[in-house]
């Protein structure tokens, strides 16, 4: 499949220059179909953001806030206090933080914090939250919520979009409203991939998750209800895919804007990098620096990574001469890797800025997991940081991050192929791992910064949203704008 989607776009690109290789591209598939949608795009032809195929990042937007600013509302179960968040709340901390420094108006409907403590205050922009008791279960008590939210419309003005993380509001509440946003981070159909790859890794006295009989009905459930929102976005490529091949939502309804993390934060600087590997201890000798961060639990696949790094430090003295392994963040397979020896130096969970500098003091950031849903943000950081990446090869991960070996590595979830990887890696070397970092980074500059993907939002929610009283001359569903002024798209 990969073979001929790059045949088949390397013939489309040539029929522009050649008729006759134009013979050869005579059968229209999705992957050209999208690639064309792509170049047209980049010639500036006219497109319909919402029929757009592929992840509206590789769009360029206006770096000016558009002239018409937004009253957006945001449901989502719970808002992060610490930089230890999961993906989905990060996702929505890092978006609507840079949507309310675009100047928008951005009301947070979520449960309250632990011990109702206030919420926090952030840097140029002024977030309304409002707050309330969690439904038994822990979720976003939809009754209070919906009443906040109604209070809010009509108050002022009405809101003009509203935007759900995942089902942060519920489907019933959500139908029938047309200028709504889901955003997925993580779906059932996703989830069978790590299914069958957690059942297979399970000890023969292990019962099998019982969750593994529901998975099918789960999914034919999401099946049925994600059509009850207007609009869903997509935070890979292949989530995209499935939500208009599997889940069958209309294609004019499905957006892919891929996740973004602050570009200000995660970048490279080799003389950070340098103080940080001298300061938590890795030796002047060592000659590669691979790096492992996030939770660090059964499920991210650590064992698999803990048994491999053994095997590869007693098969190859090279490895256990050259080789340092940074582990970055919290969970019970810290103390494990303390086993490993001196090579491999755990650092506990890292603030933020902590983290920025760890990435900029690796070689390669390596990441085991065996859970594919959402977009891993771990991997997006580290290319931003100029970082290649090596991971596990699941669809959103190679469709959307590894996409070639100029970027990275992949293997499967088994401690023979993640061991091969670690020896390619050793083979290829700094020389080798600092190429792959550049493509890595200039892939993620252009794709996954938290400006593209506020951007990308941004068009999308002025797209979808409802203005009866604004009498809104532009239409922003048409890419580029229509105007140009001074040579500048200025919206
Ligand atoms: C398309 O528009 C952008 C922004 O105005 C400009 O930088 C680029 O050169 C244009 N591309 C073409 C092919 O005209
Ligand atoms: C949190 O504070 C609000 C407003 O002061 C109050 O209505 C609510 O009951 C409090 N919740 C808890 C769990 O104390
Ligand atoms: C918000 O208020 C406007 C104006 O009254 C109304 O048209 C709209 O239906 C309300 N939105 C929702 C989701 O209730
Ligand atoms: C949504 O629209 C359908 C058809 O127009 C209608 O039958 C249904 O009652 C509406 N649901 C809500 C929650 O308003």
């Amino acid at each position: 499949m990969k073979s001929f989607y790059q045949l088949c776009c390397f013939l489309f690109g040539f029929s522009v220059l050649s008729s006759i290789t134009f013979v050869f591209w005579s059968q229209p598939s999705p992957p050209c179909n999208t690639e064309a949608a792509i170049n047209l795009a980049k010639q500036n032809k006219s497109i319909d953001i919402l029929a757009f195929p592929s992840s509206l990042n590789q769009l360029s937007f206006s770096a000016k806030p558009p002239p018409r600013l937004l009253k957006v509302a945001l449901f989502v179960k719970r808002w992060p206090q610490r930089n230890l968040a999961g993906g989905l709340e990060r996702h929505a901390l890092t978006l609507h933080l840079a949507l309310a420094r675009r100047g928008h108006d951005i009301h947070v409907f979520t449960t309250e914090l632990p011990s109702n403590a206030t919420f926090p205050r952030y840097d140029g922009a002024v977030l309304s939250f409002h707050p309330t008791q969690p439904s038994p279960a822990g979720y976003l008590n939809q009754a209070l919520a919906w009443e906040q939210f109604r209070i809010q419309n009509a108050t002022g003005r009405p809101f003009d979009v509203i935007h759900t993380e995942s089902v942060g509001l519920l489907h019933g509440r959500a139908r029938n409203i047309t200028n709504l946003a889901a955003s997925w981070h993580g779906i059932a159909y996703e989830t069978i991939h790590s299914d069958v790859v957690q059942d297979l890794l399970r000890g023969p006295d292990e019962p099998r998750r019982s969750i593994i009989a529901e998975r099918l009905a789960k999914v034919i459930e999401e099946v049925k209800f994600f059509p009850h929102y207007a609009h869903h976005v997509a935070t890979s490529d292949h989530v995209g895919d499935v939500l208009k091949r599997v889940y069958m939502i209309p294609e004019e309804r499905v957006h892919i804007i891929v996740n973004g993390v602050d570009e200000s934060v995660y970048r490279p600087d080799p003389k950070v990098g340098e103080e940080f590997r001298r300061k938590v201890g890795v030796p002047k000798s060592a000659s590669l620096v691979i790096g492992l961060a996030g939770r660090l639990v059964k499920d991210k696949g650590h064992p698999l990574m803990f048994e491999a790094l053994k095997q590869a430090f007693m098969e190859e003295e090279g490895f256990q001469r050259e080789v340092f392994v940074l582990v970055a963040g919290d969970g019970p397979w810290g103390s494990r890797y303390k086993e490993l020896g001196e090579n491999v130096i755990v650092l506990g969970p890292l603030e933020q800025t902590e983290l920025a500098k760890f990435y900029k003091s690796i070689d390669v950031y390596l990441n085991p997991t065996l859970r594919a849903q959402g977009l891993d943000h771990t991997f997006i950081e580290a290319m931003l940081s100029g970082v290649p990446i090596a991971g596990t090869r699941f669809a959103s991960i190679t469709g959307s991050l590894i996409v070639g070996s100029d970027i990275g590595y992949t293997f499967l979830p088994k401690v023979e192929s993640i061991k091969e990887s670690l020896y390619k890696i050793m083979g290829d070397g700094k020389r080798v791992l600092s190429r792959k970092g550049e493509v890595a980074r200039n892939r993620a500059l252009h794709l996954f910064t938290a400006t593209q993907m506020a951007a990308a939002y941004e068009r999308l929610f002025l797209c979808i949203s409802k203005s009866p009283a604004v009498k809104d001359y532009v239409d922003y569903c048409k890419y580029p704008l229509p105007w140009v002024s001074g040579g500048q798209r200025t919206y």
